[in-house]
């Protein structure tokens, strides 16, 4: 029971087996959390700091309520209101709290590779919370264990990844994950916000969103995410709402039914409209509840404790 890193920084490091083994133990704390009481010992000596750099609601949420799930210690970190608008550097704020004798770091940054940067200096175990455009291997955990939960199995299935490919963290992790479990991937969005050469990590780019929507089983939506984007690379967000938008009226004309899921947070009315975000073929408050499950899964086998969770 433990996995092959010591680290979560990114899907692209982990094995099959190690995502097979985190969604094995995601069953079992899903049961647990339909408990009256919703909370196992495992983790009750350990302590967990929640390192966010960058706003997030999903993610530092589910990961604080897995770790108290867990009955572990934990401690929340915001760069704002910190000593970090002091000066004080990455590697110097991390020190000086994990001399405080903390066992593991969750953390988001808005700079790709700085978990890794981290990894590199410190004893702790870390997990990637999101790191700039790279990856957020949680949240493309609990998407590819949200579609195993509706279909079954990954293998052989066709998830398209609808939006701005070129800045989302979701959509690398996505393509990894999916790829690694046996899953067929098209890229879909305007050609100036997916990557030249994508096809060269195995997926399929599909300009137009109706075509990628016939393709699919499953399609994931992404937020147009603005602000990291330096220089216009569509006209307006009317536009992108009337040719890349996923309606009520496209999902209509496929004639079968597929599943839409989105990351959060949710523009409603650019990249999707209520009537399909809201509709019975959308999973996304499925996915934030998997969340924790996950979390609690990859945070159990990082500790390396041997508790019997029953
Ligand atoms: N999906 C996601 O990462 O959402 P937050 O930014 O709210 O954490």
């Amino acid at each position: 029971m433990s996995l092959s890193v010591k680290h979560l920084l990114g899907i692209k490091e982990l094995q099959q087996q190690d995502i097979e083994q985190i969604f094995q133990t995601a069953d079992n704390f899903k049961q647990v959390l339909q408990r009256s009481i919703r909370k196992v010992p495992a983790l009750r000596d350990t302590t967990i700091v929640n390192l966010f750099f960058e706003n997030s609601t999903r993610t530092r949420i589910s990961f604080e309520l897995a770790e108290k799930r867990l009955s572990a210690d934990t401690v929340n970190f915001s760069s704002s209101g910190s000593s970090v608008s002091k000066g004080e550097t990455l590697i110097d704020t991390v020190k000086n709290i994990l001399s405080m004798k903390v066992d593991m770091i969750v953390m988001r940054h808005s700079a790709s590779g700085a978990p890794w940067f981290l990894a590199k200096h410190v004893d702790a175990s870390i997990i990637n919370a999101g790191d700039g455009t790279n990856e957020h291997p949680t949240q493309a955990l609990l998407d590819a264990y949200s579609i195993r939960e509706q279909l079954g199995s990954l293998k052989g299935k066709r998830v398209t990844i609808i939006g701005d490919i070129m800045h989302s963290r979701v959509a690398l992790s996505n393509i990894f994950c999916l790829s690694k479990l046996g899953a067929e991937v098209t890229v879909s969005g305007p050609p100036t916000l997916i990557p030249k050469h994508i096809q060269d990590l195995g997926v399929r780019v599909e300009y137009d969103v109706k075509k990628a929507l016939e393709w699919c089983d499953v399609a994931n939506v992404l937020r147009i995410q603005l602000e990291r984007q330096h220089k216009p690379l569509f006209s307006t967000l009317r536009e992108y709402a009337i040719y890349y938008g996923v309606n009520k009226q496209m999902l209509e004309s496929l004639q079968r039914d597929i599943i839409i899921m989105h990351p959060g947070p949710i523009n409603r009315g650019v990249e999707i409209n209520s009537d399909v975000a809201d509709s019975k073929h959308s999973i996304i408050l499925n996915q934030v509840e998997n969340g924790v499950a996950i979390r609690m899964a990859v945070i159990y086998l990082l500790s390396g404790k041997r508790d019997l969770v029953d």
